[in-house]
């Protein structure tokens, strides 16, 4: 028997004849294991996926028959709207995320809908069937044609879904599952890298939509499912913080759709919800105003909403001042904070500063620049901001307000939402001066925006 060893990274799969500290592909370190390799694995493993592919020869592009792609449509809009109008026949789909972020609690909920009509196979390697019963029974969910297995073995896990012939089929998790005959163990590269391959080279021969989900860890520890983008048609995210219940469901590779869709969803305790309107849930006191609260727009994918700054200056204690920021780039506040010093007088040098984007949202727009500075001046000068207005314009480092992107599109959610005043960029004020039903405000910088905001 011949074995040959190879050095993996756990992170991005750049292999190695010898061991490394730090890998040259994805920068990260140790993240290299041994990984031993026999001929009679590949042998093995190669004669599975003849027998997948067993009625597969080269045929004539002109003799290839023009299937339209076959959707189905999840009934959950908020995830057809990532996936692109749909999900895909025989398309293979990973959905990547940190653990507890509520990635089987969605497909349980997906699979639910889609058996009513057709058969779902769920494969949890992860829990057992009773909990998953447990779940189903939380989330009031019922269906004939949702089957569970607990099974961890690759081969298995084909024959059953050859067996069963599902429409639709969940991995959960692709890290738990292995083929027996290699050596390594389940959760590495090599093991995701086979597994993902296999099944998404089934999902095409027979139809089948196959669901990965993916665990991904903020040090990198798990095999990463980046390994597997390459792999599989489509890759979903979802994200979102565990102290909130907001998540956001974000395509970053889609062959049949757009990647600048994203779905929103709120966790409650009965299951996943959709949230046709977001901003409605970031936005707290809108009727009371206080200090240190201002309101903007994000846009994520290609929707805007509105979501409420929220920052708290105080006299900082003794020694170094603090800056803390959630949600917001700190960098950038610190940016903006010595732009209020330097450009509009305000003395923020002995001040502890915490800026916080209300609701768990993470804002990386330039276009949230105006309302965070308006949020630290509110809330050090102790005065309320006009809750009927929203904030939007980048800022630049002498406190002159640059042009955004998608203007129109902000106000528009700005009016429809009942505000009555927008604060924007100077330069884009040209642009709009035929909307009506809401009050536009050009401001060129800092100190103008502050003469129309203060109450
Ligand atoms: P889960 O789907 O198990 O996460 P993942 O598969 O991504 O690891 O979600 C687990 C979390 O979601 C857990 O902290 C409990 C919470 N949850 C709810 O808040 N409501 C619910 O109805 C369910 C099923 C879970
Ligand atoms: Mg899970």
């Amino acid at each position: 028997m011949q074995t040959k060893t190879v050095f993996t990274c756990q992170s991005c799969g750049y292999q190695s004849p010898k061991w490394l500290g730090r890998c040259p592909e994805c920068d990260k370190w140790n993240s290299f294991i041994e990984e031993s390799f026999d001929n009679n694995s590949e042998r093995a493993s190669r004669s599975i996926i003849a027998d997948i592919l067993s009625s597969n020869a080269p045929q004539k592009l002109s003799a290839i028959e023009l299937k339209g792609l076959l959707r189905t449509n999840t009934r959950i809009s908020e995830l057809d709207r990532v996936l692109g109008g749909g999900l895909v026949e025989g398309s293979a789909v990973l959905v990547g995320g940190e653990p507890g972020i509520g990635k089987s609690t969605l497909m349980l909920q997906v699979s639910n809908i889609i058996s009513k009509e057709r058969r779902v196979l769920y494969v949890s390697g992860e829990e057992s069937l009773s909990q998953i019963k447990l779940r189903a029974k939380r989330l009031g969910l019922s269906s004939d044609n949702l089957y569970i297995v607990n099974e961890t073995d690759l081969v298995r896990i084909i024959k059953y879904i050859k067996e069963l012939k599902p429409y639709m089929a969940v991995i959960d998790s692709i890290q738990t599952v292995y083929n027996p005959q290699f050596s390594q163990n389940a959760g590495t590269v090599t093991q995701i890298k086979e597994s993902a391959g296999m099944l998404t080279a089934l999902a095409k021969s027979i139809g089948v939509s196959v669901f990965f989900i993916g665990h991904i860890t903020k040090d990198g520890v798990i095999a990463g499912p980046k390994v597997l983008e390459h792999i599989v048609d489509s890759v979903i995210y979802f994200e979102g913080q565990k102290e909130s219940p907001l998540r956001i469901l974000r395509a970053i590779k889609n062959r049949f759709g757009t990647t600048d869709e994203v779905g929103i969803f709120s966790m409650e305790q009965d299951g996943l919800k959709e949230v046709k309107d977001p901003s409605g849930i970031f936005i707290l006191h809108k009727n009371n105003p206080l200090p240190g609260s201002s309101i903007t727009t994000v846009i994520e994918g290609t929707r805007p909403f509105l979501v409420e700054i929220q920052a708290l200056v105080t006299a900082s204690g003794f020694g170094m001042a603090r800056q803390r920021s959630m949600g917001f780039d700190l960098n950038r506040m610190i940016l903006l904070i010595a732009g209020l010093q330097k450009n509009v007088g305000l003395n923020l040098a002995n001040q502890d500063i915490y800026l916080n984007v209300a609701g768990g949202v993470k804002v990386n727009e330039p276009a949230s620049d105006l309302a965070v500075s308006v949020a630290i001046s509110s809330s050090f000068k102790e005065r309320p901001v006009r809750q009927d207005t929203v904030i939007m314009g980048e800022v630049g480092l002498t406190s002159e307000v640059r042009g955004i992107s998608q203007v129109r599109a902000r106000v528009n959610e700005a009016k429809r939402l009942g505000y009555k005043k927008c604060i924007i960029p100077a330069s884009d004020y040209k642009s709009l001066k035929n909307i009506t039903g809401i009050e536009l405000i050009g401001v060129g910088n800092v100190s103008q925006a502050f003469e129309e905001l203060f109450i």
